[in-house]
């Protein structure tokens, strides 16, 4: 099958030399891509700035702000089966990219931040994909409902919920502790376990649940 993956942050510039982030290590993903790749999938991977090497079977684009990853998720889209969105994109964006490096003039300094685009929100609508769509939430509290509600203004198939409030789970961790979400309202948990044995049970359920939703 042909499996789409976005991974890692976004960096929104501010000027030259800064950026806004988050704590994303990409881990997720690439653990799905070479989960995916190594079960003999066709995979496209769109990642954000990580530190990880990219599967070598995979096809790699890399970059660097929310506005590049859904242009690249939007030039790749339409051919694939699946779409898993392990990507933690930044929602907000400075409004103004300074052309050079800001200086400190003043005690306080005032962003002003606008959305991004909400890459897997584009997915059914300006993408047009209509294979099997998975997406990520990660969540602080009231995972279950906050997942499931994602899950419908979305339109996935499936949502894979993890607290990033829990230290050995989540962000940054080698480990991963989720929860499976479906339409139905459904909930499954999946143990506790490495990112990479995880991934590998998760890429085979998903193409699993995929098949059977669009019979070849
Ligand atoms: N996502 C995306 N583009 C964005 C924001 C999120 O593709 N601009 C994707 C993520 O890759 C993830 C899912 O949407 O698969 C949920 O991300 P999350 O940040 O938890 O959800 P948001 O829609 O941004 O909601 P909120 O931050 O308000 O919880």
């Amino acid at each position: 099958m042909k499996i789409l993956i976005t991974a890692g942050p976004t960096r929104e510039p501010l000027d030259p030399v800064r950026y806004l982030s988050n704590r994303s290590s990409g881990k997720m993903g690439y653990a799905l891509a070479s989960a995916a790749t190594a079960l003999g999938h066709e995979v496209t991977l769109i990642s954000g700035p990580v530190l990880l090497t990219a599967p070598e079977n995979a096809l790699t684009h890399r970059v660097e702000t929310a506005q590049e990853m859904f242009d690249a998720v939007g030039a790749a889209a339409k051919h694939q089966d699946i779409a898993i969105f392990a990507a933690a994109v930044a929602d907000y964006r400075p409004k103004l990219i300074h052309d050079q490096k800001i200086k400190k003039h003043s005690n306080t300094l005032t962003l002003e931040l606008e959305r991004t685009p909400d890459i897997l929100g584009s997915m059914r609508s300006t993408f047009q994909f209509t294979g099997y769509l998975v997406g990520f939430a990660a969540e602080t509290e009231n995972l279950i409902e906050n997942a499931l509600d994602k899950l419908h203004r979305k339109s996935c198939d499936l949502i894979i919920a993890n607290d990033v409030s829990r230290r050995d789970a989540g962000f940054d961790s080698d480990e991963n502790e989720v929860i499976l979400c479906f339409p139905s309202g459904q909930t499954e948990p999946i143990p506790h376990q490495s990112k990479q044995t995880l991934a590998h049970d998760l890429v085979q359920r998903i193409v699993k649940l995929a098949t059977e939703k669009i019979p070849s």
